[in-house]
């Protein structure tokens, strides 16, 4: 595999998505901040592991997963956006277990057989070939080092990503149907094509949980609704089309009447359905 093999997504990472990313990391951070709870819980680091974050962005998890293994433990964190990894540096300053590099995971030439974990909080569904990208991430694995990766179950499933994108379609007309498995953030939603992937990228004892957890949305529907027309698939939508302020203001307003159903007094909780995935290095 070549670098251009995702030069795709090493272009949109590198230019407005990865930057809204880097702005919005405190906001991302802590809507997913239930997401990295569970997939924590999951992976059951220990101190002294050796860890690979995979797609690490901003570099929440490549923190956390440094203060889990501790002193005699080490994260490396691979990523291909720029802008998203300068702001991982800047947060992680000074952490001496934890080293931050531009690198594809799909192709990276990964020290064989030296890491214990390979964990990522949605930054495995981009490959352009999974199978080859997960057989290189295995060869970093030791015999019995694990896997733990969290991504988006069914768009359809998600009302973080259907409200949003249902409103813009209304508005300014439906778009090209995604193609469900390419690269993008729903492309492992099918239980059976991820644990296919895995198996056939040489994994063992593969298990995929679809699991319902909450997003912490804004304190309140409207806050919610200016964020989530400004990212993900209705941002893509407005992107084609270049609407009038006054047409954004329009979808804006109907995302944010069905936003108010999620609103409790702590603020809006979206309900999301995610896969956990697990796997062995046999
Ligand atoms: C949805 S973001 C998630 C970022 C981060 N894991 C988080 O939860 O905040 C996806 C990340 O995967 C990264 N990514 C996509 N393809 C990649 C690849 N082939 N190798 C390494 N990172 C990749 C992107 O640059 C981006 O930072």
């Amino acid at each position: 595999m070549t670098v251009e093999a995702n030069s795709g997504q090493i272009e949109y990472w590198n230019s407005a998505a990865g930057e809204k990313w880097a702005v919005n990391q405190e906001r991302l951070d802590r809507q997913l901040s239930l997401v990295a709870d569970r997939l924590f819980e999951r992976s059951a680091i220990q101190p002294g592991e050796r860890i690979i974050d995979i797609g690490c962005g901003t570099g929440a998890s490549a923190l956390r997963a440094a203060q889990a293994v501790g002193p005699n433990g080490h994260v490396f964190g691979v990523d291909i956006s720029q802008p998203m990894l300068d702001l991982a540096k800047s947060r992680a300053g000074g952490m001496d277990n934890l080293r931050l590099e531009i690198a594809d995971a799909q192709n990276h030439d990964f020290v064989p057989g030296a890491r214990d974990l390979l964990q990522s909080r949605f930054g495995v569904m981009f490959f352009a070939d999974p199978i080859a990208a997960f057989a290189n991430l295995l060869t970093a694995l030791r015999p019995g080092g694990r896997l733990s990766f969290v991504c988006w179950a069914a768009m359809a499933d998600n009302p973080w990503f259907m409200i949003p994108r249902n409103a813009a379609a209304r508005h300014l007309g439906e778009p090209e149907p995604w193609p469900p498995r390419a690269p993008g953030p729903t492309a492992f939603a099918e239980t059976d094509y991820v644990t296919g992937i895995l198996k056939s990228a040489g994994f063992g004892d593969v298990r995929v949980d679809t699991e319902a957890c909450d997003l912490i949305g804004g304190d309140s529907a409207a806050n919610t609704a200016a964020f989530a027309v400004n990212v993900g698939p209705a941002a893509r939508i407005l992107k084609l089309h270049s609407p009038s302020p006054e047409t954004i203001a329009a979808i804006t307003a109907d995302v944010e009447a069905e936003m108010v159903p999620y609103l409790r007094t702590e603020g809006v909780r979206v309900p999301a359905k995610l896969n956990f995935v697990s796997a062995e290095r046999p």
